[in-house]
């Protein structure tokens, strides 16, 4: 139990990355809140999270919101008593990709907005109460997308690359107060996201004509992991439930790869 009597509040929590994420820190004792635009799958994950004893809270959030975010924080502290970790995993793919002329205003505003602004307003509005405390580990879920500059995904591999630099930016600012900031990097894993993406990828892309989602996927692994196998949910959870505990409390600033060798450097 490396995470007994902690509370972690994680973004997106309701489905695939995310739930990963939950469940890992709620196995290892912690107290978790759930915030999520679709909140039917939240209090599902709480039903699980409940089903480990520990404590838990879904609510419907927006985090592109700076009203939703403010009373998430706020309900979690009513409700659970303190935060320790903040984990901003929600996130979205922004299709369409190549060429990036085909990308619309929209798509770029809508990618930054649910992808980087929103790990800006959870952190501006969890930062005061971490320095009050001198103690907090913020995790965000960023993307092999940023470091191997996507052509398929523009606005998101410049989005997750923000992810990646705001991580940095916020990790030197925070560090005196004993508050570590970390990047976590998924590869590829085949969560609603990745079904969706490689819908469009089959529909938009000559190379993958005729392909199923899953065809696509499993084309994408062979093509671009090293390790070529399939990543779950949990090897992020894992990677969340070490930059949350006491062991890597001397670590911060980093992005930390999880992605079966696709990103070395
Ligand atoms: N699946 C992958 O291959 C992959 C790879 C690298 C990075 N990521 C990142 O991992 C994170 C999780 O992705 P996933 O694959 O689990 O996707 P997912 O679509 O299964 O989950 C995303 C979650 O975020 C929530 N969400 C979306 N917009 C929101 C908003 N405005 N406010 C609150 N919640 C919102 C969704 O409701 C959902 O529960 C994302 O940040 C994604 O960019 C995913």
């Amino acid at each position: 139990m490396r995470l007994a009597g902690k509370v972690a509040v994680v973004t997106g929590g309701g489905s695939g990355i995310g739930r990963g994420i939950v469940l890992a820190l709620a196995r290892e004792g912690a107290d978790i809140a759930i915030p999520d635009i679709q909140v039917l799958n939240a209090e599902k994950v709480a039903d699980e999270v409940k089903g480990l004893g520990r404590k838990v809270l879904a609510m419907k959030t927006d985090v592109t919101s700076s009203a939703d975010v403010k009373v998430m924080v706020d309900r979690t502290r009513d409700a659970l008593g303190k935060i320790d970790i903040l984990v901003n995993n929600a996130g979205m793919a922004a299709p369409p990709g190549m060429p990036f002329t085909n990308n619309t205003e929209e798509d770029w505003d809508r990618a930054f907005a649910v992808n980087t602004k929103s790990v800006f307003l959870t952190c501006k509005t969890v930062a005061p109460y971490f320095i009050e405390r001198k103690a907090g580990r913020i995790i965000n879920i960023a993307s092999i997308a940023g470091p191997l500059s996507a052509p398929t995904m523009p606005a998101y591999s410049v989005a997750k690359q923000g992810v990646i630099t705001f991580t940095r930016v916020v990790a030197k600012e925070l560090a005196a107060h004993k508050i570590t900031v970390n990047a976590i990097c998924p590869g590829v894993l085949y969560t609603d996201f990745w079904q969706k993406l490689a819908a469009h990828i089959a529909e938009t892309n000559p190379a993958f004509k005729g392909m199923t989602p899953r065809q696509v996927f499993d084309k994408r692994v062979n093509d671009i992991v090293p390790m070529k196998c399939e990543q779950e949910p949990a090897d992020i959870g894992n990677a969340a439930v070490f930059l949350a505990s006491d062991e890597a409390r001397y670590i911060t600033g980093q992005a930390l790869m999880v992605d079966g060798g696709c990103v070395m450097y």
